[in-house]
């Protein structure tokens, strides 16, 4: 229809579909997934079973989680050409490239996952990315770090295997440290979904073309590692050394936040939906003293973090635009406190949002969602005769 087309940059006042997957009050500062609280899964619950709530809808039982474990378990191996792609990037490329390069490259291997039409179809391919994925995390890590690639082991837990992949030395017997396992868990868990955020609108609207599941997430991937959005965790920590360096002078960062030509923003502050405090970022805040003080770590940067939040909180500027920590703002603390490094901080929430860019693709196939082709306001040149290249 010609109708009048209204222009909405950045879609800040339109909504893209029905989903009954992640619940948002703004105001309030709420997340749910599929009606349980937040707080509650990040205390109760692990990163299996609530990626099986976000994909299927309900909590699964003893049976279903440990089948849904059993076949992921069963598609954990990554074709070993796949190396010849990890060996192509230099040791100096970013793991989110790399990421989403391997993650497109896994359709080579598995050409059954491109066409998918069956919901049988969708477990499958549902099972071998959550199989295969934790693999590509934990190359991406080897690479940077020039590590030799590790295989995963069965008898671990899907968390603490992840963590075996990224960290085991070669020549030494994994121990997992159940304060780390417990905290990676529970940060992917307040990664796992957040609604229609920008890289899930790019899986969806990836996905609505009937493109394939894999090469759906890739472009989710490569939509999250912006600093805007997933990228943040990563220019948190680099803005807070930075702070460090300049004798914690905070005041001259949040100078620089608010100064209109000055396009530095105070990374880890702001969100387009929650004009409260991000719930997730309220937990890892508390997450991080608890996770540094059980491993005996002192941070001075965790000191600056949290000076910066109480000075911004009190900054008319930022109140008046109910500006507040997200969930980028503390959780690079813990990742450091965990031995990440920072490359990788982006790749571990392309990890913790794995499931939910899966229920979000999953949702939006099962719905029949008709392509996404949004329309225009055309500003450009009206008609124009062809002019020869002499006449130029
Ligand atoms: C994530 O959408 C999701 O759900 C994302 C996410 C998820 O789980 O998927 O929650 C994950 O991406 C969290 C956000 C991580 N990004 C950052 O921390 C980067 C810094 N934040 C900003 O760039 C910004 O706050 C955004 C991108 C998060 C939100 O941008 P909006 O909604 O487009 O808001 P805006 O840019 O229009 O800002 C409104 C005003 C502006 O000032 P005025 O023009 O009204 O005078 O607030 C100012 C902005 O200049 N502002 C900031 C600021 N964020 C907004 N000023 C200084 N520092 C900031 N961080």
């Amino acid at each position: 229809s010609t109708g009048m087309i209204t222009i909405d940059p950045g879609f800040k006042n339109t909504g893209s579909c029905e989903s009954a997957i992640t619940f948002l009050d703004g105001e309030k500062g709420m997340l749910r997934y599929r009606g349980y609280a937040i707080e509650e899964l990040a205390e109760k619950a692990d990163f299996l079973e609530v990626a099986y709530l976000l994909i299927f809808g309900e909590l699964p039982n003893k049976e279903q989680l440990n089948t849904f474990h059993e076949d992921i378990k069963a598609e954990s191996q990554v074709d070993e050409e796949m190396k010849k792609i990890l060996d192509g990037f230099p040791k100096s490329a970013h793991p989110m490239g790399v990421l989403s390069s391997l993650t497109s490259a896994l359709i080579a291997f598995n050409p059954t996952s491109v066409n998918i039409s069956s919901e049988k179809d969708m477990y499958h391919s549902i099972v071998k990315i959550l199989g295969k994925f934790p693999v590509l995390v934990a190359w991406t890590m080897r690479k940077k770090k020039g590590l030799p690639l590790d295989y995963g082991d069965d008898n671990l837990g899907y968390v603490e295997n992840l963590h075996k992949m990224m960290f085991k030395k070669p020549s030494k017997e994994y121990k997992c440290n159940k304060i780390i396992i417990d905290a990676l868990d529970k940060l992917l868990i307040l990664h796992a979904d957040h609604e229609q955020n920008c890289s899930t609108s790019a899986v969806r609207i990836t996905g609505s073309s009937h493109a394939g599941l894999f090469v759906s997430l890739s472009a989710g991937i490569s939509a999250l590692w912006g600093p805007l959005h997933g990228g943040a965790n990563q220019a948190v920590i680099e803005m807070l050394e930075g702070i460090q360096k300049d004798g914690g002078d905070t005041h001259k960062y949040m100078a620089k936040a608010k100064d209109k030509n000055d396009e530095f923003r105070l990374m880890g502050f702001g969100h387009r939906v929650y004009k409260n405090f991000d719930p997730r970022a309220r937990i890892i805040k508390k997450a991080a003293d608890e996770v540094l003080e059980d491993l005996g770590i002192v941070d001075p940067i965790l000191d600056i973090a949290k000076r910066l939040e109480k000075v911004a909180l009190e900054d008319p500027y930022f109140v008046e635009r109910n500006l507040y920590p997200n969930v980028d703002f503390y959780s690079g603390i813990i990742y450091r406190a965990l031995g990440i490094p920072r490359e990788m901080f982006t790749v571990m929430f392309a990890m913790g949002r794995l499931p939910g860019w899966i229920a979000q693709w999953r949702e939006m196939r099962l719905n029949h969602e008709p392509i996404g082709r949004p329309r225009q306001v055309y500003i450009g040149e009206t008609y124009r005769p062809f002019k020869p290249l002499e006449e130029r």
